[in-house]
């Protein structure tokens, strides 16, 4: 029987999950999403191509290896289709490797609608949803009102569909929102409903399976699965900066419920964190840096929303949040991303607690997103050079390992490895593979 190892964001998202997931895939067999859907946004580099995946997992261009959508994942038929489409433009044919979970959940062209509407009655307050319609169907789910992946074989399933669509409808008319100036790439509700039930037809052409079932086969007979996490820590529903969050849990324990594997199943978790931070959308964000330097992270750092195209905010690393990610994780290996972005930085700095009223304190208070936290920084100087063809961890500038070496000792967790750049090459074990 083996474990299931997990690879998860730390900070607010986009810390380069896929990235690092299509690196480990080779010594996987089974690649999972647990949860999320197309919010997430996971790009991949590789042979001078660029891929961004949505729903997919990252294991999906090694077509030797099982990917997995998971019950507690959010599928949009239509946008599936999307991303089988773009797949197959790559030579890349899904169908051979690529199961999906009867009980994941679907996302419905009104879901997108009661985003917009949940979004729009919240004015200043909005949360900066990708309106994916996320929000909507993982309260459906809950409600026990959604419906399912394994739903859309049942002779009942467009009866089912109406009901839920004019439910969404009645509560979009009580919120005063005008259903008939919604558009989803630029088609009303009716138009986008049509070509979401034509795209049903692709979803029903791959294999949905009990995937609980799946997984628990895997681990029994020795296979190794990797469960790839999608938003990260500081975006999870219970423990991330509520309301500004997403609906799911992001966390190590969703591996368990969106997958069906028990806690005592859970192998190494991997937390991915860049060597800055960064987040989109709004919410509170201490270590934001409204000037030039954190332009210059934005620039240099490509920050924009791979799902959204939004500029995504810039700060320093957030020790407090990294700390409090470690805990609720359990993270056993960090992998640090993007240290190559500051690499013309004469200071480099790490908050490593915070000042709330005059206090010092290091832990994250229930009031985060309302008190005023001042970021107490320690600088570092910085490394003052290109880090391409860098080829080993040692052979990194010992300002950068300095760095490094301050990220291990405030997380007491140890480092696995450092990516250099965008491209699938450019990770940096600390100790070879296997050793
Ligand atoms: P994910 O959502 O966690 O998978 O991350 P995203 O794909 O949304 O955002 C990460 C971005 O950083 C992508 O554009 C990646 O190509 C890029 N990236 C990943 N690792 C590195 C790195 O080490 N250096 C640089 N410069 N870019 C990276
Ligand atoms: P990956 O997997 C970064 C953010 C949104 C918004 C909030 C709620 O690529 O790291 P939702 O659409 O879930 O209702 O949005 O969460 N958000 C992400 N930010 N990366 C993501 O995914 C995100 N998925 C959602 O910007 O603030
Ligand atoms: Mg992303």
């Amino acid at each position: 029987m083996t474990k299931i190892d997990v690879l998860l964001g730390l900070q607010w998202g986009d810390e380069g999950k896929g990235k690092i997931v299509d690196v480990l895939t080779p010594g996987y067999d089974v690649i999972a999403r647990f949860q999320g859907g197309p919010n997430a946004g996971h790009t991949l580099e590789f042979n001078g191509m660029k891929h961004v995946l949505h729903i997919i997992p990252s294991g999906i261009f090694h077509q030797d290896k099982i990917n997995l959508i998971g019950n507690g994942v959010l599928i949009e038929p239509r946008i599936f289709q999307q991303e089988i489409k773009d797949l197959e433009a790559k030579g890349v044919d899904a169908r051979r490797n690529l199961y999906i979970s009867q009980k994941a959940h679907l996302i419905l062209p009104s879901h997108r609608m009661m985003d917009a509407a949940n979004e729009q009655s919240k004015g200043k307050a909005k949360i900066g949803s990708t309106l994916k319609g996320i929000g909507p169907a993982y309260t459906d789910k809950i409600a026990r009102t959604g419906l399912r992946v394994g739903d859309t074989l049942a002779s009942d399933f467009a009866e089912r569909y109406a009901r839920l669509k004019n439910q969404h409808l009645m509560m979009a008319r009580a919120m005063d929102y005008d259903v008939a100036q919604f558009r989803i790439d630029g088609m009303t509700l009716e138009e986008y409903e049509q070509v979401w039930m034509d795209s049903l037809a692709t979803l029903k052409s791959f294999r949905f399976v009990a995937s609980e079932y799946f997984v628990n086969r895997c681990l029994q007979e020795g296979k190794r699965v990797l469960a790839e996490g999608a938003q990260a820590m500081m975006l999870d529903i219970d423990f991330g900066t509520y309301p500004f969050v997403t609906s799911s849990n992001t966390i190590t324990a969703g591996v368990c419920t969106g997958l069906g594997v028990a806690p005592s199943a859970i192998g190494k978790v991997m937390g991915i964190t860049k060597a800055y931070c960064t987040r989109v959308g709004a919410g509170p964000f201490p270590t934001q840096l409204d000037d030039e330097t954190g332009k210059r992270l934005c620039e240099v750092g490509h920050e924009y929303g791979a799902t959204t195209g939004r500029p995504r905010r810039c700060g320093w690393i957030d020790l407090p949040a990294l700390r409090y990610a470690c805990m609720i994780n359990g993270v056993t290996e960090l992998y640090v991303t993007k240290p190559d972005v500051m690499n013309d930085f004469d200071t480099v700095s790490m908050c490593t607690a915070y000042e709330i009223d005059g206090r010092t304190t290091d832990e994250i208070p229930f009031e985060y997103n309302t008190l005023a936290i001042k970021p107490l920084l320690e600088p570092f100087a910085g490394w003052k050079q290109s880090l391409a063809g860098v080829e080993s961890y040692d052979a990194l500038p010992q300002a950068l390992k300095d760095y490094l070496a301050a990220i291990e000792r405030q997380t007491g967790v140890p480092i696995a490895a450092v990516s250099i750049s965008p491209d699938r090459k450019d990770v940096l074990f600390k100790q070879a593979v296997g050793s």
